[in-house]
């Protein structure tokens, strides 16, 4: 990875808007000058997430996660900083290549960083092995591979697209690795290769294997699917795959198979399968919106990365038992995240899945099942449905309980009351019954009333911060009002041993040191903070509102100041006078006791 000049931090803040991110990820409301939603970062029923356009911030009065743009991709996306960095130039067109230096000044974390850079690479140069290792094989007549190759439609096209190979575990990859000068800590890390705990040896994860790299959204190598093909699979004596284990760079859930292809500016929808083999041979049919789950039930992480591309998702699982039951439980984390989602039904009993399907039926007969893929309301009736026998008055009672309970889900009162009439209608039954049922389940919903004024946010703000802290959190607000002369008598008469919160002090230190270098009225000091508590701590402060009070703030707060002294020093003249001392220095001390509080009662 490059290393950037700090401007363009400054740029890329500038550039994206906080709103417009947030809003990718989390639904806004306006309320003020803030905009509120549920929390991304804890879960939560009423929000207290609050985004300030005017500062460019977030900041959860829950979970306390706060900061700038950056730290909400940070956070949400689960990378570092400088990833971060990257993926919002991107979003925002920047030539990166303009802020491009020779040496990184800022040397933390690069061990960590060197080792994800090192395993992209590695995980790139076992992929062209194994892909290299497939292409040479299908040089040769009457291999297995080949004819299974063959057998499942994957074309010399398909193979080179999606980087497909074969994994013979012959040739060492170790060696191969070796000679390529990764180390033994590096190979291991990656999960491809395993030591023996019997010798020590090393040896691949992968063997006799069709191998399928898993590329995140930028195009990066990141793990490894291997398909065996022998006919053990059949008889289960060995799993039929193998994937690479979760790793530094490689994340189950943040990820779906082929979204790097699928991505687009605007997508009218995607279409979510379950297999390696689903989502090729949907994209080489011709729909290149396809992803697959690979499997796994979805998660928060992949529901709002497809948000971000569109708001249309059409799942296409397995029509098998365990494809249906992964379905429903997926469904309603993307619901949850304001996608709408549809069904797909194959109309024809003997494909199981898409990649079938389309070898058997081609690409114009899955268009129509798209087109007439059901509602999620409708494939919810359906599964309970599934089993039922409607003659018997039990079943049916039990079956229109949970219709009731689906559609009082629904938020939409006409989509509802739609709803209500049409399954009313196919099952003969009369509405009546059913809208009862449903106002029922409406009224236990928890309310979710998006605005809470800001009024009452501060109230909890001062609750949690004691009155000591909060002083000293007004030092730092003054800091950052952008005014000169406040600035100048801050720091002519404070100092950072005056601070006794250590998240306040640290923050106190930093803005010291950084006056040094950069005007600190100009620059955007958040943006120099890449220390969580710290940003934690600074975002805190950015919410207390201080506008049109800083004079008066910066009397108090050097009021309080010196008022803190004369109680120090007191103490010690107290202590001291009840020590065994000499009749001068008494006088002294006793005279300037008497000062002191004369002094006190003056800044009552
Ligand atoms: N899977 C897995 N491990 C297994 C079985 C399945 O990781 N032992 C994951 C794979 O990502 C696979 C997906 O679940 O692609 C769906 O499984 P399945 O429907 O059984 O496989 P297909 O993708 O249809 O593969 P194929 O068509 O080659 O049988
Ligand atoms: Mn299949």
């Amino acid at each position: 990875m490059a290393y950037y000049s700090g401007d363009l931090i400054e740029e890329v803040i500038s550039q994206n808007d906080i709103i417009d991110v947030i809003s990718e990820y989390v639904t806004l409301k306006k309320s003020g000058r803030n905009y509120m939603g549920l929390c991304p970062f804890h879960r939560e029923k009423t929000p207290s997430f609050c985004v300030s356009m005017d500062k460019q911030i977030f900041k959860c009065f829950g979970c306390s996660e706060g900061g700038n743009v950056i730290t909400f991709v940070m956070k949400v996306e689960n990378i570092e900083f400088w990833d971060a960095v990257e993926m919002l130039a991107e979003r925002a067109n920047i030539d990166t290549s303009r802020y491009e230096v020779k040496s990184y000044y800022n040397k933390m974390d690069s061990t960590k960083k060197d080792l994800k850079e090192t395993l992209f690479k590695l995980n790139r140069d076992v992929g062209i092995f194994y892909h290299n290792n497939l292409i040479e094989l299908l040089k040769e007549e009457n291999n297995p591979v080949k004819e299974y190759i063959v057998k499942r439609k994957l074309d010399i096209k398909t193979i080179n697209k999606f980087g497909i190979g074969y994994a013979t575990g012959k040739v060492p990859l170790e060696q191969h690795l070796s000679s390529l000068g990764y180390t033994k800590e590096e190979m291991l890390a990656s999960g491809i290769l395993l030591e023996s705990q019997k010798n020590g040896k090393m040896y691949d994860r992968f063997y006799s294997r069709i191998m399928f790299p898993i590329f995140d959204i930028r195009d990066r190598t990141i793990a490894f699917g291997g398909r065996a093909f022998s006919a053990k699979v059949l008889d289960k004596t060995i799993p039929k795959y193998v994937n690479s284990p979760e790793n530094e760079i490689y994340f189950k859930g943040k990820n779906l198979y082929l979204m790097n292809f699928a991505k687009r500016e605007k997508l009218e929808n995607i279409i979510i399968v379950e297999g390696y083999m689903d989502a090729i041979a949907l994209q080489k049919f011709g729909f290149p919106n396809a992803v697959a789950s690979l499997g796994t039930a979805l998660t928060e992480n992949q529901a709002r990365l497809i948000k971000k591309y569109t708001d249309n998702v059409i799942i296409a699982y397995d029509q098998d038992e365990a494809g249906q039951g992964a379905t429903m439980r997926g469904l309603d984390i993307l619901v949850s995240h304001g996608l709408n989602v549809k069904v797909l039904r194959l109309d024809k009993e003997d494909a199981k899945d898409p990649d079938e399907y389309l070898n058997k039926y081609g690409p114009e007969r899955l268009n129509k099942c798209i087109q007439n893929a059901i509602s999620l309301v409708e494939f919810k009736v359906s599964i309970l449905e599934k089993g039922l026998n409607l003659e018997n008055f039990d079943s049916k009672v039990k079956f229109l309980t949970g219709v009731a309970n689906i559609l009082s889900k629904i938020e939409n009162n006409i989509e509802r009351d739609l709803y209500i009439d049409r399954i009313s209608q196919k099952y003969g039954m009369s509405p009546g019954p059913i809208l009862k049922e449903v106002e029922k389940g409406l009224k236990n919903k928890p309310s979710d009333n998006l605005v809470i004024d800001m009024q009452t946010l501060n109230k909890k703000m001062q609750l949690i911060t004691n009155v000591r802290k909060r002083q000293e959190q007004y030092i730092v607000a003054l800091l950052l009002s952008r005014k000169p002369k406040i600035l100048e008598e801050i720091f002519s008469s404070i100092k950072s041993s005056d601070i006794e919160n250590e998240d306040v002090r640290k923050l106190f230190d930093f803005i010291l040191s950084l006056k040094d270098n950069y005007d600190i009225n100009k620059i955007d000091i958040l943006s120099k903070i890449q220390d969580e508590d710290m940003i934690k701590e600074i975002t805190d402060i950015m919410y207390i509102d201080i506008s049109g009070y800083e004079e008066k703030l910066l009397q108090d707060v050097l009021k309080n100041k010196k008022k803190e002294k004369l109680f120090t020093r007191r103490d010690e003249i107290l202590k001291r006078l009840g020590e065994n001392i000499s009749n001068d220095e008494g006088e002294i001390l006793k005279y300037e006791l008497n000062q002191i509080i004369i002094e006190l009662s003056k800044l009552k």
